[in-house]
């Protein structure tokens, strides 16, 4: 803490003197989401509040589709990603490229595309999704034949949903997974129900359908975070999520037992305070977000897809 505090209230002094907002996903560390960010949350809420802020400069704590996210609803601002790593496993999995080649294969399918993919493959695509309204936007969107990418551990889940809900569509698979998510494993939720049968498990929707199918609750990070917040004081949780999420709730919730292993997101992680400073001290090295205005278009055309559908 000593040696955080000043870099944090320099990074918050700079912050006001440069006309900048700092946006951060729940999860980078503690000393990001509590010490200097403005916006806190998932990537839906995220991209929200990235279309209201008044600052000149966006500098978003996260990975590099969530920047260019931020940068196709905002072409005026200047985008900023301050860590080195700015990748995600899913992000990577698939290019514009191989969609506009899937949709040769599949003209009649709607693309659905997660908001974990690039600028190109939004742009390729038809609708966007979080993993907070994936359900709803599938099962409302008036098309019977679903090409979805690229996650296909959420793609199974959303299958597995649809057919719960009696919604019988055709729904195709694309094959990237999330490096942290595909860890867990349902054995460890068994182990520990069997230790504590009151234990309540939450898991996001990236995680495999076994856990999945085992869990209490499964939803986006916000949406996990409003669950946890409507447990009772003294629950037993079980969070199956990157851990700056759990770090997150230990500290929120100091009276509730947060059990299990730490996945880590190093990409999420390469944020860090001193990075932040960096590319507050010198805007000229660190990485602008710049983006091909055709593709911005169109890939904003996905975007607001998604915002209709969602409502
Ligand atoms: P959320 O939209 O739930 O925050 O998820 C983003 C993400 O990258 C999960 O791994
Ligand atoms: Fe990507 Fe997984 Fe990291 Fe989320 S946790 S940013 S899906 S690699």
């Amino acid at each position: 803490v000593e040696k955080m505090l000043p870099l944090i209230n320099e990074i918050n002094e700079l912050k006001k003197q440069q006309d900048t907002v700092i946006l951060a996903h729940s999860y980078c560390a503690p000393e990001i989401l509590l010490g200097v960010a403005d916006f806190t949350g998932d990537s839906f809420k995220l991209s929200k509040d990235a279309t209201t802020v008044q600052q000149k400069t966006i500098l978003f704590s996260a990975v590099r589709f969530m920047g260019e996210t931020a940068k196709i609803l905002n072409p005026q601002k200047d985008v900023i990603i301050p860590g080195p790593l700015t990748g995600c496993s899913l992000a990577d999995s698939i290019t514009g490229k191989d969609v506009e080649e899937l949709r040769k294969q599949n003209p009649d399918y709607t693309f659905v595309c997660y908001i974990n993919t690039t600028a190109d493959v939004k742009a390729a695509c038809d609708v966007c999704v979080t993993s907070g309204n994936v359900m709803h936007i599938v099962e409302t969107i008036p098309s019977d034949k679903i090409f979805f990418v690229p996650d296909a551990l959420m793609g199974q889940n959303i299958i597995d949903e649809m057919k719960r809900r009696g919604v019988k569509k055709d729904i195709k698979l694309y094959n990237g997974c999330c490096y942290v998510h595909e860890n867990y494993d349902p054995d460890l939720i068994q182990f520990f129900r069997s230790q504590n049968p009151n234990l309540k498990v939450i898991s996001h929707p990236e995680c495999n359908p076994s856990v999945a199918m085992l869990s209490d609750y499964v939803g986006s990070t916000g949406q996990m975070v409003s669950y946890i917040n409507q447990q009772p004081k003294d629950s037993c949780i079980l969070l199956l999520t990157e851990c700056g999420l759990n770090a997150r709730m230990h500290y929120e919730h100091p009276d509730m037992n947060f059990i299990g292993s730490c996945c880590m997101c190093k990409y999420m992680k390469s944020n860090s305070l001193e990075n932040i400073l960096e590319a507050l001290r010198h805007p000229e090295k660190a990485e602008h977000i710049s983006l091909d205005e055709g593709v911005r278009v169109k890939a904003k055309k996905c975007i607001d897809a998604m915002f209709k559908y969602a409502e």
